[in-house]
């Protein structure tokens, strides 16, 4: 441990599973205190209990603005003040241009842009009478170009990034930076239809799946290997840390070179590959 988060706190969304349990890990590892948020009770109140003082747990569905504001509010209420709101949490979507329903565009929406939207809503009032604050939004290459991601998820992740870009422009003078990751191909259940589709498998054959996974993902990046977890988790602490303070209305794309070109095919399960 460095201590490159020391003294700081954190809210994670998704904090359960994938990029969001590896940022999780590694923020506290470098001295954060952070406020885990997520559905998985279970698993994110088991994850507080071993990580002890650092971390606590918060029940929150990032499709509900209440639900969001008031795991905010917890993580003030636990720790005493907001350095960093990652808003990590998304999923897959439905729908393409010929077949979306109202309901796919209403969630899809919803669950990746409202729940970016309203993150930044609730906490930069309280960064900003703290004079300071780091917010990171989790978009995608999806967003930047390609069919790499389904059609919503894609049009909803380049709302992320206009979203960062503008709410940095507004907040940077109150000493708030807000920027986006857009990750690449990443290992996590977010390909087989996201952590709660992908909790009902027994631990052997979800191994089986994820080492399957991560062998397809490496066809798709110069690097010849698959992204994983903690490979955003050490973006995310670059943003959050002193290091990143001059950093503003940007998106973080790391993807092992993947949307420079070339090795962009890969296998996708029938969720589709939301990348
Ligand atoms: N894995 C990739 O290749 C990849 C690539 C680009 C972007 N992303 C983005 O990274 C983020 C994390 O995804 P991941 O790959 O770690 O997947 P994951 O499925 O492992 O984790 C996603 C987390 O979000 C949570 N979540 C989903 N819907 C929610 C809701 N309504 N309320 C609260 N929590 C909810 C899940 O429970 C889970 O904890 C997502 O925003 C995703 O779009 C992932």
């Amino acid at each position: 441990m460095t201590g490159r988060l020391s003294g700081k706190t954190a809210l994670i969304t998704g904090g359960t599973s994938g990029i969001g349990e590896a940022t999780v890990e590694l923020f506290v590892a470098e001295g954060c205190k952070v406020m885990i948020a997520g559905r998985n009770a279970e698993k994110g109140e088991a994850m507080a209990a071993r990580l002890g003082e650092s971390a606590r747990f918060v029940t929150c569905d990032i499709t509900q603005e209440a639900q969001i504001k008031a795991a905010i509010e917890a993580t003030v209420e636990a720790f005493g003040r907001l350095d960093c709101l990652f808003s990590n949490a998304g999923g897959p979507t439905r729908g393409g241009p010929d077949t979306m329903e109202a309901e796919d565009y209403r969630y899809a929406m919803d669950l990746l842009l409202g729940s970016v939207l309203f993150g930044i809503r609730h906490a930069a009032p309280i960064m900003k009478a703290q004079g300071r604050g780091a917010i990171i939004n989790n978009s995608s290459v999806a967003a930047l170009r390609g069919h790499m991601g389904g059609y919503l998820y894609s049009i909803a992740k380049a709302g992320v990034k206009r979203a960062t870009e503008l709410a940095g422009m507004e907040l940077g003078q109150y000493g708030i930076t807000v920027n986006c990751i857009s990750p690449g191909a990443i290992a996590t259940p977010i390909f087989f239809g996201g952590s709660k589709a992908s909790a009902g498998l027994d631990p052997a054959h979800a191994d089986a799946k994820m080492a399957k996974l991560t062998r397809n993902l490496a066809k798709a990046t110069p690097l010849h290997r698959s992204g994983l977890p903690h490979d955003i988790a050490t973006a995310a602490l670059f943003l959050a840390s002193d290091e990143g303070a001059y950093i503003n209305s940007h998106d973080l794309v790391v993807d092992g070179g993947m949307i420079a070109g070339g090795r962009t095919s890969f296998e996708t399960t029938a969720a589709g590959a939301n990348v």
